[in-house]
């Protein structure tokens, strides 16, 4: 464990603590401690990792990166501002949402599911690259009889009477009936995809949520509008490719 040099209050910012002014006051205030001792000055350096650093007593976790998992309910906008509707960063809490997360691509505002917030700008870009291949799966429901001939079309790559054209993707039926049930699996993440791609075939989504992406699935005990921070082997099974 080595870490690197940091100012003390660049240490409190990156961890969530505050802006710079509310941790500089913080710090003044004597309520820092670095390896057991007060410390009064903001730009006293700190080791990022291997210094233990107590605010009001308690330990603060230094991560270069952070990488969350949530389970998107309905409502939310997919993005860390909005001037109307609430984004998913208010899910988070305080101290999390002040990390700088943002969220690895889109889902719709009526999308569920797995959502990923990073604040690695390296890694969210790779998992977003068309040619990286990251597939992404996901469990939908459609008002209509899902075919044979779907699936097909799926296969082959849907082309829009509008010039967009998708990569070939894999479409599951689960069950089809008046209302079925399907899995589609695609690896770009262009806007309304999935939904485009069932209307393409004569269809509609009514509902629709990511339960995959590369090797990771939305854990089960991972309730709706919950989110935790991604382990070392979930965060190998995202990022690894098929
Ligand atoms: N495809 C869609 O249509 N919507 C999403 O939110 C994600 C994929």
């Amino acid at each position: 464990m080595s870490g690197k040099k940091i100012r003390l209050d660049k240490y409190l910012v990156h961890v969530g603590y505050g802006t710079r002014s509310t941790v500089q006051k913080i710090i003044r205030g004597k309520k820092v401690k670095v390896d057991g001792q007060v410390i009064i000055k903001p730009e006293t350096a700190v080791n990022s990792l291997t210094s233990v650093v107590e605010v009001n007593g308690e330990r603060m976790d230094y991560q270069e990166f952070y990488h969350f998992i949530l389970n998107k309910p309905r409502g939310y906008i997919t993005a860390t501002e909005d001037g109307r509707d609430q984004t998913v960063l208010d899910l988070l809490g305080e101290r999390d949402q002040n990390k700088e997360v943002f969220p690895v691509g889109r889902l719709d505002k009526d999308t569920e599911g797995l959502l990923i917030l990073t604040n690695d700008g390296k890694m969210a870009h790779g998992l977003l690259s068309p040619k990286r291949h990251v597939d992404k799966v996901y469990y939908a429901r459609v008002a209509g009889k899902m075919t044979e001939e779907d699936i097909k079309m799926f296969a082959e790559g849907i082309a829009l009477t509008d010039g967009t054209k998708y990569a070939p993707g894999k479409l599951e039926i689960i069950r089809s009936d008046e209302e079925s049930e399907i899995y589609v699996t695609i690896h770009e993440g262009k806007f309304h995809q999935v939904k485009r791609m069932v209307q393409a075939v004569g269809k509609e989504v009514v509902y629709l949520k990511r339960i995959k992406m590369g090797g990771l699935e939305l854990p089960e005990d991972l309730s709706l509008g919950t989110y935790r921070t991604l382990t070392k082997e979930e965060l190998d099974l995202l990022t690894q490719t098929q």
